[in-house]
């Protein structure tokens, strides 16, 4: 898989991908039915185009489409091409900024993904690299997107005395971390941004920009980002109300490397669960405890003592600890290759420490 092929630009420009999602919609019906649409339809190109009377003369702008889908859809080898083409973007001279159109269904996944692989590069060399979104399809009568993008296209370019380099999400007028980023509500226009306030998108709010930068500080490395078939098989398993033993106990044996336990309240997981998730961590199967609740943080050894070797997520939530512990495994994998004895816990720690914006 490759996105299409451009020839190189010579000029200075901010880069914008086109991933699909519902900004790149069409609803056969907008007028009457806009929440009946096809996610995916419409190219980069034509998203670009009904916001060019907006764009500023002076800012050149290339776009590559490196997917069109829905982004349920996603899939781990086009995660690996979106982050391998984010770094080689960072790379070139001629990239000022990165936007990248993206389906908000997993704009959470990906978030944490481009944070921890391409963060720290594009932190060291003062780019800004923007996801956006919409809610409603591109025809709509009150379509989202294209504010979205506009938004997106200006704090990927707005001079870096006001923001630093790193991985950021803009919807609805506001800006975080892309790795603080989750959509909490089916249909809400703002519903894939974080819960607690951040920024917006014009103005800076000068205790977001002190933690964007106290995590920024604490992630020191980026993770290497698999090869396609390199990454990890990682499943997350609801904890609830009549949970069973089989649950776990299917798993074992089975090629899966790790599981997520999305706990309820603090992460707490049903008893039932204890037995064959003793024996998953017997075989070696990493365990993360996570909380099913969407908000606050999972910490070791609450509510009981963890299993040996099982470890709690802290601030990430059950789809971005799944990421988080395929990129661990795998780091964890390659740096064995070369005589270094690290284990997925000791990435893994690394993540689920970062500081939280309040
Ligand atoms: C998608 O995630 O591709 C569809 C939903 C959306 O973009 O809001």
């Amino acid at each position: 898989m490759s996105p299409n092929p451009m020839p190189p630009e010579k000029t200075s420009h901010i880069l914008v991908l086109g991933m699909g999602g519902t900004i790149a919609g069409l609803a056969p019906n907008p007028g009457k039915d806009p929440l009946s649409y096809k996610a995916g339809e419409l190219g980069i190109e034509a998203l670009l185009e009904k916001i060019q009377e907006d764009i500023p003369g002076e800012l050149k702008l290339v776009s590559r489409q490196v997917a069109n889908i829905n982004s349920r859809n996603l899939t781990e080898p086009l995660l690996s091409l979106l982050g391998q083409t984010v770094m080689e973007s960072l790379a070139n001279t001629m990239v000022r900024g990165i936007v990248i159109t993206h389906g908000t269904d997993t704009m959470e996944e990906t978030g944490v993904f481009l944070q921890l692989t391409c963060g720290k590069y594009a932190q060291n060399l003062g780019k800004r690299i923007i996801i956006t979104g919409a809610m409603l399809p591109a025809n709509a009568p009150e379509a989202d997107g294209p504010s979205n993008l506009l938004d997106a296209i200006r704090w990927a370019s707005t001079p870096l005395d006001n923001c630093p380099g790193g991985v950021y999400a803009v919807m609805a007028g506001r800006a975080c971390l892309a790795m603080d980023l989750s959509k909490r509500h089916a249909t809400a226009l703002n519903a894939p941004l974080q819960a607690s306030p951040s920024s917006s998108a014009g103005l800076i709010n000068p205790s977001w920009l002190l933690g964007v930068k106290a995590v920024q500080g604490a992630w020191s490395e980026d993770l290497p980002i698999p090869k396609g078939e390199e990454w990890p098989w990682v499943e997350i398993l609801t904890s609830h109300a009549g949970s069973r033993p089989e649950t776990i106990a299917q798993w074992l044996g089975g090629g899966v490397k790790g599981l997520v336990l999305a706990g309820s309240g603090i992460g707490g997981f049903h008893d039932a669960w204890l037995t064959p998730l003793g024996e998953a961590a017997k075989q070696g199967i990493a365990l993360v405890r996570t909380s099913r609740t969407g908000g606050g943080l999972t910490y070791p050894d609450i509510p009981e003592k963890d299993l040996a070797g099982c470890m709690a997520s802290g601030s990430l939530s059950a789809p971005r600890a799944r990421i988080a512990l395929q990129l661990a495994i795998n780091a964890a994998k390659q740096a064995n290759l070369v005589g270094k004895s690290l284990t997925w816990q000791d990435f893994f720690a690394r993540i689920a420490v970062l500081p939280v914006i309040g």
